[in-house]
């Protein structure tokens, strides 16, 4: 079974409040989502593996540790993913971004894809499937088998705010993929929308609404 981890940090739990008020604007909204998907990029990518090397300090040799060449890929699903894209680069900025397209069908909450343009070596990257929402699970459960149907292996899911519904869902139908969240929700309403949550992450993000 995935694990599921909560990204309990103060600041992450201080910006995520911001996050969700309903008077918070779209300027500071986009800010706010990129500063902690920054700061979640920080503890997704604690157990990245480290070699030894060796520097020249101005006065001896030391022993040091770098990242190994293990290649990551940040893959947004459209909209709202791209929301959080440049607050990981700032932490990893040799990453490469794919994108999956997908929406909600507002009448069914099935998830329907229309673009995916992913590295072409993606397959041998470490991978992180971002969105702010984690609802029915629908979008992510897409995603990833778009990912593992391309022969993606090693995944994981950030997300901001997750319903429990949505953290079943992915559980069931991938059981390998770990789950990183700021916060889980307490239940999903009759429209497929997260509460409390945050209301529409894309129309907040792009000021759709
Ligand atoms: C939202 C959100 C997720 C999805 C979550 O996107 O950003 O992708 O809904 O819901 P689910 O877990 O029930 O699938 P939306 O479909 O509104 O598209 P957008 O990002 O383009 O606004
Ligand atoms: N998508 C959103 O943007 N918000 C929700 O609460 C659920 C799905």
């Amino acid at each position: 079974m995935s694990k599921v981890f909560i990204c309990d940090h103060p600041l992450i739990q201080h910006k995520l409040t911001y996050i969700r008020d309903v008077n918070t604007k779209t300027k500071d909204f986009r800010e706010l989502v990129d500063e902690v998907a920054t700061l979640m990029a920080y503890e997704i990518t604690r157990n990245i593996q480290l070699e030894n090397i060796q520097v020249k300090t101005p006065v001896a040799t030391a022993d040091c540790r770098i990242i190994s060449g293990r290649m990551l890929g940040i893959i947004p699903i459209l909209r709202a993913g791209l929301g959080m894209v440049d607050g990981i680069l700032n932490l990893i900025p040799a990453a490469k971004v794919g994108h999956i397209g997908l929406y909600r069908d507002p009448e069914t909450l099935q998830p329907v894809e229309y673009y995916v343009k992913l590295p072409t070596d993606v397959q041998e990257r470490e991978l992180i499937v971002v969105d702010p929402m984690l609802a029915t699970g629908g979008s992510a459960n897409l995603a990833i088998t778009a990912l593992k149907n391309r022969g993606c292996v090693q995944i994981k899911l950030m997300c901001l705010i997750a319903a429990p519904e949505g953290i079943e869902a992915v559980q069931k139908e991938h059981p390998d993929i770990d789950i990183y969240v700021a916060a889980i929700d307490d239940y999903l309403n009759d429209h497929g929308y997260i509460i409390p949550g945050l209301g529409d992450a894309g129309d907040r993000l792009f000021g759709t609404k």
